[in-house]
């Protein structure tokens, strides 16, 4: 159903508790370091959306045994990066950038030669961030112009200290996984702090990783070890946040979502709603795997206007656009420093912003971020979601509290990340 439509219903409010899907970026982790891993990894809870399946499908094509013996598990028969064998085609990324990016540091320490793929949208997304450090580290890539396909030869690698000139968690992760089989200890420094999973994966693993302030360093030859106990994926913050928007935005709401990841650096939104007028409860119940887990509660308190600048960006970069849902139904919200947005699976800038216009939000977009003014309601409309997952989601969000109904075309794509948005949407706005 490629042109498959949502349309949403104004609601007065949304109430309820729920848990959400498994934490897409823990899960990629999981997946990959359990493949690099002597012996069977065993993990519940993963991410159900078609990034994850990208990943083991590469994992698969490279010769890993992965069992799915139900819904979110995973087994995992890993026998080490020296196991892996030259796939009989092109590995396909699909609309994952994790995927590609992650895969690739661990393909440079592979004596074979890979093509990696990816769909129309992975396609235009630049690489040359991968590209440069494991070029010098002695893999040899080929890529027309910085982006996919890409073709890696892989083999010894030399450890380099990496300067990362983007604040990117793919970035940092794809030169850790190639540190790992490189002659000696590799270091990364990124300008800003990015989400630190794979930092708080590995030593589950039984690798070691260094971290002093921004950056973090790794000796290669690490032999990793599959962890004695299952792992559990916690719900993933960044669909949390779609409900914590709505709730935020919707006086009278009150949503719990349980189970759910509390890792700092991916809670830059709460503060965010919370400067746009939300009460929120967080707590946290246990940490599994390094990965703290609990609860976040959120009711509307009031319409706030803030700003979110550069120091800020990298720990919301992916609820920005629910973000900017919120302050368009009511307060409102400038955003600076963030022309990441514009590489990621969609031109999330332009994408956004002429998406929210069609719904009658008043937003200007800028070179690197945009403006939402939320005081004048949204009428609704009809939207295309421009191929982007997280923007089927920030236009339901609009869609709620418009004065008319919105329909978002090609909605489907909400299955990257969150398959059972229209579902869980349903039960919390009935
Ligand atoms: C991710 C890192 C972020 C984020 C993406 C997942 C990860 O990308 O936007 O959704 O799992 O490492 P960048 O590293 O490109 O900022």
């Amino acid at each position: 159903m490629p042109n498959h439509l949502l349309t949403v219903a104004p609601a007065r409010a949304v109430r309820g508790a729920l848990a959400v899907p498994g934490d897409k970026s823990i899960s990629h982790r999981y997946v990959l370091l359990g493949a690099l891993a002597d012996g069977l990894t065993d993990a519940s809870g993963l991410a159900p959306g078609a990034d994850v399946t990208a990943t083991m499908a590469c994992l698969r094509a490279l010769g890993v045994r992965i069992e799915t013996p139900g819904p979110g598990r995973v087994r995992i028969a890993g026998r080490g990066r020296a196991a892996f064998a030259p796939p009989a085609a092109p590995l396909d990324a699909a609309n994952s950038g994790t995927t590609m990016r992650l895969l690739a540091g661990i393909l440079a320490g592979c004596p074979f030669e890979t093509t990696l793929t990816g769909d129309a949208s992975l396609s235009r997304r630049p690489m040359r961030r991968v590209i440069d450090p494991l070029t010098a580290m002695g893999a040899r890539i080929t890529a027309a112009d910085g982006c996919a396909p890409l073709t890696i030869r892989g083999g010894a690698l030399r450890a380099i200290a990496w300067r990362s000139p983007v604040a990117s968690a793919q970035v940092k992760s794809c030169v850790l996984l190639a540190g790992l089989a490189a002659d000696g200890r590799t270091s990364v420094h990124e300008p800003q702090p990015t989400r630190d999973h794979t930092e708080r994966a590995l030593p589950v693993f039984g690798g070691r990783v260094d971290v002093n302030e921004l950056t973090v360093a790794i000796d290669g030859g690490q032999a990793l070890v599959a962890p004695a106990v299952a792992l559990d994926v916690p719900g993933d913050p960044s669909s949390a946040a779609v409900w914590a928007a709505a709730a935020a935005a919707l006086p009278g709401s009150d949503v719990r979502i349980d189970g759910v990841g509390l890792n700092p650096r991916r809670l830059g939104f709460v503060a965010a709603l919370e400067r746009l007028g939300a009460r929120i409860d967080i707590a946290t119940e246990r940490v599994r795997a390094g990965e703290p887990v609990g609860s976040i509660r959120v009711r509307h308190d009031s319409h706030g206007r803030t700003a979110i600048a550069a120091d800020e960006v990298p720990g919301v970069i992916d609820e920005l656009p629910v973000l900017a849902a919120r302050a368009a139904l009511g307060g409102g919200l400038e955003v600076s420093g963030a022309s990441e947005l514009r590489v990621k699976e969609s031109d999330r800038i332009r994408a956004l912003v002429a998406g929210l216009r069609r719904l009658g939000v008043d937003a200007v977009e800028r070179p690197d971020g945009f403006v939402i003014d939320g005081r004048a309601q949204p009428a609704g409309g009809e939207v295309d979601a421009a191929g982007d997952h997280r923007l089927v989601m920030a236009f339901a969000l609009v869609g709620l509290g418009a004065r008319g109904p919105t329909t978002i075309r090609g909605a489907d794509v909400v299955a990257v990340s969150y398959p059972a948005f229209a579902a869980d949407l349903a039960r919390l706005a009935p």
